[in-house]
């Protein structure tokens, strides 16, 4: 894993500068929970190349894989050649399944994505800070570190996934800020699921932390049925853009301008 304070910084490549605003803000395409199979036959190749023509850049929301296999993340590494723009993102629990995580990570860094796991990255004046996230429940039916060591481990990875997005926020100098998740930081957005799922979408030790820190988007997966649209208790906006939640462009990925 890379330091955690370490922050990146780079341009978009010539071919996203023909699609930038006029008004100075960037377009970015955001999706989550593509779940490559290896035998699914789901490519994504056409939707990436579609992609880099409606936006500047391409943020992944988590769960690229289905079973966090090697080979799945190869097929995913193969599809990101179609992608022109440069590509940010965040792992999802499924990509953690089948124990390769490092083989994954690896795989598709090669690919050329800026893989974030507690840091941050500047692209076209835009910082993107990173971290999957964690489960733990929202408001005051968060679970506390309480009892068995199991549900004590529990809380301190939630804990410590939101340190680690705070260690990410800390680096981003630019005005404008994403913040790039897996779990959900607000119970708003995973509305539709089921209720008694809830505590296994996200957390809102995320969106405290998002709170301390002058953010211009959050964007999440993880929570297929949940709602688009929803905002920190702070005011940051918010969107679910796993692939399967509709969404104001009628496609698989939301278009957000910074
Ligand atoms: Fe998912
Ligand atoms: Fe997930």
């Amino acid at each position: 894993m890379k330091n955690p304070t370490e922050t990146k910084s780079e341009t978009a490549k010539p071919e996203a500068s023909g699609t930038k605003k006029a008004n100075g803000k960037l377009k970015i395409a955001a999706m989550g929970d593509l779940h490559i199979k290896e035998h699914g036959g789901n490519s994504y190749k056409e939707l990436f190349s579609e992609i880099s023509q409606a936006a500047d850049i391409l943020v992944l929301t988590g769960d690229l894989t289905d079973l966090g296999k090697p080979k799945e993340a190869e097929m995913l590494a193969a599809d990101l050649r179609s992608c022109s723009i440069p590509v940010v993102g965040v792992l999802g629990n499924h990509d953690y399944e089948c124990g390769h995580v490092d083989e994954v990570t690896a795989i598709i860094k090669d690919a050329g994505m800026h893989l974030l796991e507690g840091q941050a990255v500047e692209i076209n004046g835009v910082g993107f800070a990173g971290v999957k996230g964690f489960a733990g429940g929202f408001g005051r039916h968060m679970l506390g570190s309480f009892g068995e060591p199991a549900i004590k481990a529990m809380v301190a990875e939630s804990v410590e996934e939101t340190m680690r997005l705070e260690n990410a926020l800390r680096q981003v100098r630019s005005e404008r800020a994403m913040v790039v998740l897996h779990y959900a930081p607000i119970v708003e957005t995973v509305e539709g699921e089921p209720k008694e799922i809830y505590c296994f979408l996200g957390s809102s030790r995320l969106a405290e932390t998002i709170d301390r820190f002058p953010v211009s988007a959050v964007v999440h997966g993880h929570a297929h049925r949940g709602k688009y649209a929803g905002k920190t208790p702070g005011g940051a906006p918010v969107y679910n853009v796993a692939s399967h939640v509709e969404k104001p462009t009628g496609k698989p990925y939301a278009l957000i301008e910074l």
